[in-house]
C-alpha cells in the first residue's frame, strides 16, 4: 500500500505543525523557532524545538525529530501509514482509494471501529431484552444502584452467556471472522471463532473523538478475572486511553478525577461529577499524564482507600507532577472507594471531601505523621526526618518554603531547624544525582552501541565523517546536484556503514525524482527513530556557521580517506601486496 507523493505533500503542507504541537504540549516562541518541553520523555527544561518555517521538530534531549508525520507516528503511536490517515483526517482531505488499510492486520482501522460500533449496539439490544438481560439489568440497577438514563449514557450492554451468539450477529451484519478477531471481540482455538465477552456486562470504551475503541467487561458475582478487557488493538493502545474522557474533556477545564475503575466513574458521573475518568485497569503511564495536561489544571487522585489503592496514588501524584500537573489526593474514608462512598453518604458529601482534597505534600505528611508518636523524642525525630526529606524533593523555594512553614507548626519545631534539614538533604541528594550521572554516562560510552546505525561502532570514523556530509546534503539541495552531476567523488559506496548508505540511497533517489526530495517521504522509507536521527544530521549543519562547498568537498574528501584506510587495513596481506605492485607499476 502506498500514497501518491502528492498526496503525501498535500497532507504535509495542509498540516500547521504549531497547532499540531500544540495539542500536546505548551509551545513558546524562542526567536524564530518554537520550544516545549519534549513529549517523548520526561524534562522540566524545555530542550524540544519546533521549526514552524520548515515544519520539523527536533529534541536535543532524546534526539526524537522529523516532519509532522513523524510528530504523528510517535505521539499517537500510529504507523506511517495511520499517521497519513490521521493529519489527513484532521485536514479534512480525502483519502485516496486502497490506502484504508493498516499494515499489521491487512484490515482497515475503519473495519475495526464499524465492528466495535456494531457489538455496542448488540451488547446493548442483549441487556435491554426481557429475558436475556434480565440478571444484568438487575445487577446494574439494583446492586450498583444506576439509574436507566446512566446506564443509556454511558452505553452499557450486557454479553450473554454463548460462545457464539456475537459472532453470528456481526457474521450476519457482513464481518468476516478475521475481523472479528483483529477486533478483539472474538478469539480463535482448533480452528474456532467464538465471542471473547461472555456472561458479563459490558463498559464500552469511547474515544474523546466519540468512537467505540473497546470494551470492558465485568462478571456479576465473585468470580475471577473480575474484569476482563479488549486487548489492545490497532484501534486501542490500553496505555493512552482513559475511560470517560468522551464526557469529562467538556467539563474539566479546572478539575478532574481520576478513579481506579469503571464504576467509580460512572457512579460519580451520575452524582454530577462528570470530570472523572479512570485508567483501563493499568497504572497510569506518562503518555496518560500528557492527557490530562491538554484538558485540564489539576487532577485530583481518588483512588481506593487500601493500601494498593494508597500506594498507587503516590505513584501517580509522582507521573502527574513530572509532566507538571497540579496534583491534589482524595481519600475517602467509611468506604472502600468513591462508588461505595458516594452510595453509603450522597453526593453532596462527596462534593464536599473533594473540595477539601489536599495537595500531594499533605497527604504524604499525613501518612507520616500518623506513623509516629510526636510525644517520644526519638519518633519525632524519625517523623522530622522523613518529613524533611520529602520537602527536599520540590524543587520549587515557594513550596519548599510552605511546606517548611507548615511543617514546623505540625511538628512543633523552629522553621530554621527545618531549613538547614532540607538543604542537606538537597546538597546530599544533588551529590548522588552527580555521581549517578557520571556513572550512566561512562557506562553507556563502555558499551556504546548504536541501535539505529550498529555498524558505527566498528566504523566510528567513517560514521562520523558520513554524518557530516549528510548533513550537508539534507540542508543544501545545491550539493546534491553535484553529487548527481557526478561533479564529486560521491556514491553509495563511499559509505561503510549500511544506516548511512541507506540514507544516501533514499536520498539522492528522491532528488532525482519527479517530486525532489521531501522530509516527509523519508518517512515512509524509515522508522521515526531513524528519522529521527536524519533530521539530527540536519539540526548538527544546520548550528554551523561554516557549511560552504569547501566544507563540503573536505568532508567527502576526509570521507574517501577513511574508507581507503580501512578498506586497505582490512585486506589480507597478499591482497594489499598485490594493491602495492600495480601500484608501482602504474607509477613507473
Ligand atoms: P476494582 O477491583 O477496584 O474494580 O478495579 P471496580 O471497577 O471498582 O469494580 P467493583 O466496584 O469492585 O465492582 C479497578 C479497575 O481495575 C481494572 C478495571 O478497569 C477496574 O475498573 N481491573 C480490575 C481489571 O482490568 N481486571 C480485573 O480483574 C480487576
Ligand atoms: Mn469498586
Amino acid at each position: 500500500m502506498r500514497f501518491p507523493e502528492t498526496f503525501i505533500q498535500e497532507v504535509v503542507d495542509r498540516t500547521d505543525i504549531e497547532e499540531l504541537v500544540s495539542r500536546y504540549v505548551t509551545l513558546k516562541r524562542s526567536g524564530s523557532n518554537l520550544v516545549a518541553c519534549c513529549p517523548f520523555h520526561s524534562e522540566k527544561t524545555p530542550s524540544f524545538n519546533v521549526n514552524p518555517t520548515k515544519k520539523m521538530f527536533f529534541c536535543f534531549g532524546c534526539h526524537a525529530g522529523g516532519t509532522v508525520i513523524t510528530f504523528v507516528q510517535k505521539a499517537e503511536n500510529l504507523d506511517f501509514v495511520d499517521a497519513v490517515e490521521f493529519l489527513a483526517n484532521r485536514a479534512g482531505l480525502p483519502l485516496p482509494r486502497e490506502s484504508e488499510a493498516t499494515k499489521e492486520t491487512g484490515i482497515p482501522r475503519r473495519r475495526i471501529l464499524d465492528a466495535n460500533l456494531e457489538a455496542a449496539k448488540f451488547f446493548r439490544a442483549c441487556l435491554f431484552d426481557e429475558n436475556l438481560g434480565k440478571e444484568a439489568r438487575a445487577y446494574l440497577a439494583g446492586t450498583r444502584a444506576l439509574s436507566e438514563a446512566t446506564i443509556k449514557h454511558f452505553g452499557l450492554g450486557f454479553a450473554p452467556n454463548s460462545f457464539h451468539l456475537l459472532v453470528d450477529h456481526m457474521k450476519e451484519k457482513g464481518f468476516r471472522e478475521d475481523e472479528l478477531v483483529a477486533a478483539c471481540l472474538a478469539g480463535q482455538k482448533n480452528g474456532r471463532t467464538y465471542d471473547y465477552f461472555r456472561n458479563r456486562v459490558i463498559f464500552p470504551i469511547i474515544d474523546p473523538a466519540g468512537q467505540v475503541v473497546a470494551f470492558g467487561g465485568r462478571v456479576m458475582d465473585d468470580s475471577k478475572p473480575k474484569y476482563l478487557n479488549s486487548s489492545d488493538t490497532p484501534v486501542f493502545k490500553k496505555s493512552r486511553q482513559l475511560f470517560a474522557l468522551n464526557f469529562a474533556k467538556n467539563m474539566s477545564a479546572e478539575r478532574m478525577i481520576l478513579c481506579e475503575g469503571y464504576l467509580d466513574v460512572i457512579a460519580l458521573h451520575q452524582a454530577g461529577f462528570e470530570f472523572a475518568v479512570a485508567t483501563l485497569g493499568t497504572a497510569i503511564t506518562p503518555e496518560h499524564a500528557r492527557i490530562f495536561t491538554k484538558y485540564t489544571k489539576r487532577v485530583i487522585i481518588s483512588y481506593d482507600a487500601d493500601e494498593a489503592g494508597q500506594k498507587a496514588a503516590e505513584k501517580a501524584m509522582r507521573i502527574l507532577g513530572d509532566v507538571g500537573m497540579e496534583v491534589r489526593v482524595l481519600k475517602v474514608s467509611g468506604a472502600k472507594d468513591p462508588d461505595e462512598f458516594i452510595r453509603k453518604y450522597g453526593a453532596d458529601r462527596f462534593g464536599r471531601i473533594l473540595d477539601e482534597s489536599k495537595t500531594g505534600f499533605d497527604h504524604k505528611a499525613d501518612r507520616i505523621l500518623s506513623a509516629y508518636d510526636l510525644t517520644v523524642g526519638v519518633e519525632q525525630i524519625r517523623a522530622t526526618n522523613e518529613i524533611c526529606s520529602l520537602i527536599a524533593d520540590y524543587n520549587s523555594p515557594v513550596e519548599r518554603e510552605v511546606y517548611i512553614s507548615d511543617a514546623s507548626k505540625r511538628l512543633g519545631l523552629s522553621t530554621d531547624a527545618l531549613k538547614g534539614l532540607v538543604t542537606q538533604f538537597r546538597k546530599k541528594r544533588a551529590k548522588e544525582r552527580a555521581a549517578e550521572e557520571t556513572r550512566e554516562a561512562q557506562a553507556t560510552l563502555k558499551n556504546f552501541r548504536d541501535p539505529i546505525n550498529p555498524d558505527a561502532a566498528r566504523h566510528f570514523q567513517a560514521a562520523a565523517a558520513e554524518r557530516a556530509v549528510l548533513g550537508l546534503l539534507l540542508r543544501y539541495p545545491e550539493y546534491r546536484t553535484i553529487v548527481e552531476k557526478g561533479e564529486i567523488g560521491l556514491a553509495e559506496e563511499s559509505f561503510l556503514t549500511e544506516f548511512h548508505k541507506r540514507v544516501f540511497s533514499a536520498l539522492m533517489e528522491l532528488h532525482k525524482s519527479e517530486y525532489g526530495f521531501r522530509f516527509e517521504f523519508l518517512d515512509e522509507r524509515f522508522t521515526p527513530e531513524e528519522v529521527g536521527r536524519i533530521r539530527q544530521m540536519e539540526v548538527e549543519r544546520e548550528q554551523l556557521t561554516n557549511n560552504g562547498i569547501d566544507v563540503f568537498r573536505s568532508a567527502v574528501e576526509a570521507l574517501n580517506n577513511i574508507r581507503e584506510k580501512e578498506e586497505s587495513a582490512g585486506e589480507d596481506l597478499s591482497a594489499s601486496i598485490e594493491r602495492l605492485r600495480k601500484k608501482s607499476r602504474k607509477t613507473t
